[in-house]
């Protein structure tokens, strides 16, 4: 069985999600009132009301995943009529709509095609002048040895340095605006039709 499958029924009592870590890397893709919003790789759904705080009431809000058993949980968990679930491989599969952002919370990770499929999601999925965040709320030393650490569950890359996984982006002609990292986050964001990166000390 997928090992988000497997582990999406426990996924809201093990994985914890600090508050004041996710609002300040939501920042960074300043959402805004009545802005559309792509989240990829949901799972059960907990950036979502953080989303909706941030965009406001009946604004429409795709929430993506492979896992069919994860999305069940998120349906379970969410009540908000203007999310719509999409169970999709965002790999494999093209998705429809354009979005003002999409966001990749906890997620990157498990791309085994990281360049190509921000490119994909970029090009076929912003609106011109929109944005797209990477987001970790660990660091990423933290994060590939809890990785190493499944490897025989679930397939992952380990994260780059932000500098080096920038440079691939920039590489293939992706608007990098801005990226960090530190000891507890990390963050790249790409826009549509943007230039110039900046790296922060977050
Ligand atoms: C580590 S979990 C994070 C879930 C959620 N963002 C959170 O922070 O709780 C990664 C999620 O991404 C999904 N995922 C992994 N690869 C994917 C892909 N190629 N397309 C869509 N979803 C994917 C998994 O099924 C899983 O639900």
């Amino acid at each position: 069985m997928n090992f988000f499958d497997e582990v999406a029924g426990t996924w809201h009592k093990t994985s914890r999600c600090d508050e004041a870590k996710v609002a300040s890397l939501l920042a960074i893709l300043q959402l805004k009132p009545g802005e559309t919003v792509l989240d990829v790789g949901t799972g059960t759904g907990v950036m979502l009301p953080f989303i909706r705080e941030r965009v406001g009431a009946h604004v429409p809000i795709v929430a993506v995943d492979s896992s069919e058993k994860m999305l069940r949980e998120a349906l379970v968990c969410c009540d908000d009529a203007d999310v719509h679930f999409v169970k999709a491989d965002v790999e494999r599969e093209r998705l429809a709509g354009r979005f003002d952002a999409i966001l990749l919370y906890s997620v990157f990770p498990h791309f085994r095609y990281p360049v190509g499929t921000i490119f994909k999601l970029v090009t076929d999925n912003l609106h011109s002048d929109g944005r797209l965040l990477i987001a970790h709320a660990q660091g990423r030393q933290h994060l590939n040895a809890v990785h190493r650490r499944l490897s025989n569950r679930v397939f992952s890359r380990p994260l780059l340095p932000v500098v080096e996984q920038v440079e691939e982006f920039v590489r293939v002609g992706l608007a990098v605006q801005s990226f960090g990292e530190s000891d507890e986050s990390y963050y790249i964001l790409v826009r549509r039709g943007g230039c110039c990166a900046g790296r922060s000390s977050q």
